[in-house]
This record gives C-alpha cells, structure tokens and sequence, in this order.
C-alpha cells in the first residue's frame, strides 16, 4: 500500500509542469502581498530566488518558508531600498553570486502617500517620496537587471516586469503622486522594451485592480474585509474574489516560456474594470442582486 501510494506521488510530480525550472528570479517588495505571493508561485515553478525588501524579519521569513515548503527552493533574501541605487546593485548581485545568472526581474515595491483629495494640500514631500520608490525604484531595477542580463554569458535574454496598477491607465481612481508613479511605470516599461528587445529582453507591467495588502488598507483605513468588500462593490466581475495568486499567476506568464513573445505590453488584471464606463450603465440587469 505504502509503496503505491508512493509511486503515485512520483507519478504526480513527474507530471508537474515546471514552468521556471532552472530560473533565477529576483523581486522587490516579495516580504508582502503580491511580491510574497508570487515568490511563492515562482518557487512552486522551479526557481530560485532572491527577495529583496526593506521589512528584513517578514522577508527572511518569506525564505523560510519557500525552503522549507514542498518544493524545497533556494531563496536568498537581500535588505533593498529600491531608492537606493547602490542596494539595488547589491541585490542583483546576489542573484547572480548565489546562483550564477539573473533570468527575471520582479520590481513590484511600491508604496501610496496620504490619502488628502485636493491637491493643494499634497505635500511635495509626499508626491516626491512615491516618485522615488515607485518610479525610480523601478528605473533602478531595470538598469541593473538589464545589465546583468545583457552581460551574462551567452546574453540568454531576460523578462524584466513591473507591477504598475489600473492606476497606469486611468484618472481618478488614486493620488495624484500614485496614479503619476504609476503612468511613468507604463512609460518606462514600454520605453525599456524598445530599447531591449535587441538583447532577447522582453520589459513588461502587470496592473492590478484593488487587493487588500497593507498599501491599500494604510490608505483607506480599512481592514481586509471591508476593503475587499469594498473592492468587490466596485468590481466589474462579479462572484469572484480577486486575489494576490491573480497577480502571481499573471506574472508567471510574462515570466514563463508561455510569453516569450510578449513585450511592452500592460497586462492589466482587473476584471474588465478599466474598460467599463459605469456612468453609462447599459447593461445593468435589474433582476440581479450584485451586493
Ligand atoms: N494592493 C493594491 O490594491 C494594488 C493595486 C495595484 C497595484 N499595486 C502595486 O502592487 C505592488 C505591491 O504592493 P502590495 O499590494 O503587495 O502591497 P504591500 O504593502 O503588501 O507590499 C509592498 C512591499 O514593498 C515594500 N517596499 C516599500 N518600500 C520599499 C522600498 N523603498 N524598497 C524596497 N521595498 C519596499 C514593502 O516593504 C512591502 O513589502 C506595489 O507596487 C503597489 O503599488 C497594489
């Protein structure tokens, strides 16, 4: 019996498709929500991975328990303000020190400033401090990824992704300094794809729609279920609750073989939200209880 179900089990594995297989990923902001996750679906693939953050203990312990999971993967971890140029250096270097090459680049760090409706009281502290870590953070991580990748032996090529937000494509729906950062992300993706496509480097941006990770709890006040309860209000698919595996899972796929030939693209994740113009409700079915 117990060496059937054991054969069963390597059945089971050996049908597992490993999609990042022999990749080295590294992601900033991967202590918390959607960067915690995905390095959790990335290890699940097969990579190894470097975590980069400023919350040292959540980080280390993110490592922890992606070696200590099913999977058993190696993952570094690396303190890394993304402001900082000569960290981000640092932690590419890591990445390529305890294993030997970079292949993915996760710039997912991000932060939001207080939430005050009128912009003439934002203060230019504020607005500058979401430019540094959202728009420079992710500058800085592209130039040393795209350094790393370019410089490899071989120079295999590379998937370079940021996370930018709905707020990439649309007014409104967040501060003056995040729905900028967020825009500039969008530029800076398509402007590096451009330049890096000669090199094998595919630069892409996923755009989520509202989850309830602390960056938007701080923001609205809220805790995870009235945020999500929130967000699902406002939500142009109903009876699905979205989650930060969405945004790993999309992220996989920029990162995975299954889209080597997508670059420059914004893969908004949203449920049709951006694309929906709820002032001119032509749809709206009376009948249904969307509460
Ligand atoms: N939660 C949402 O509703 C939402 C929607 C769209 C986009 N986003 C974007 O998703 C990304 C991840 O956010 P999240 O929702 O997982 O929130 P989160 O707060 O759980 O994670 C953000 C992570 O970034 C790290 N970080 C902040 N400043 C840093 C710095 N200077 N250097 C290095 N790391 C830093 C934090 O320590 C944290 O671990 C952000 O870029 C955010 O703007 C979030």
């Amino acid at each position: 019996m117990k060496i059937k179900k054991k054969k069963m089990m390597m059945m089971k594995k050996m049908r597992r498709v490993y999609r990042l297989e022999g990749k080295v990923a590294l992601i900033t902001g991967g202590a918390s929500g959607i960067g915690q996750k995905t390095a959790q679906v990335f290890a699940h693939h097969g990579a190894k991975l470097v975590i980069a953050d400023i919350q040292d203990e959540l980080g280390h312990s993110v490592c922890q328990s992606i070696a200590s999971g099913a999977a058993g993967n190696d993952a570094t971890y690396v303190h890394c303000d993304v402001t900082d140029e000569s960290h981000v250096k640092t932690a590419v270097e890591k990445a390529i020190k305890s294993y030997g090459k970079l292949d993915i680049m996760f710039n997912n760090a991000g932060i939001g400033d207080p939430k005050k409706s009128r912009i003439i009281d934002n203060e230019k502290g504020d607005f500058e401090r979401v430019l540094r870590v959202n728009v420079t953070g992710v500058f800085l991580g592209i130039k040393h990824a795209s350094q790393a990748m370019i410089s490899a032996k071989g120079g295999s090529g590379g998937s370079i992704i940021s996370t930018a937000s709905v707020a990439s494509c649309m007014g409104g729906l967040a501060s003056h300094a995040y729905t900028c950062s967020k825009h500039a992300v969008l530029g800076l993706t398509r402007n590096a794809a451009v330049e890096l496509g000669q090199f094998g480097i595919r630069v892409n941006c996923v755009s989520p729609y509202g989850l309830a990770t602390p960056i938007s709890q701080i923001f609205h006040g809220l805790n995870v279920e009235e945020l999500e309860g929130l967000y699902g209000s406002m939500a142009n698919l109903k009876n699905v609750t979205f989650k930060e595996d969405d945004i790993a899972n999309a992220a996989l796929f920029l990162a995975s073989e299954e889209g080597r030939y997508v670059s420059g693209h914004n893969l908004v994740v949203d449920g049709g939200f951006t694309i929906a113009n709820s002032s001119f409700p032509m749809f709206q079915y009376p009948e249904i209880n969307h509460a």
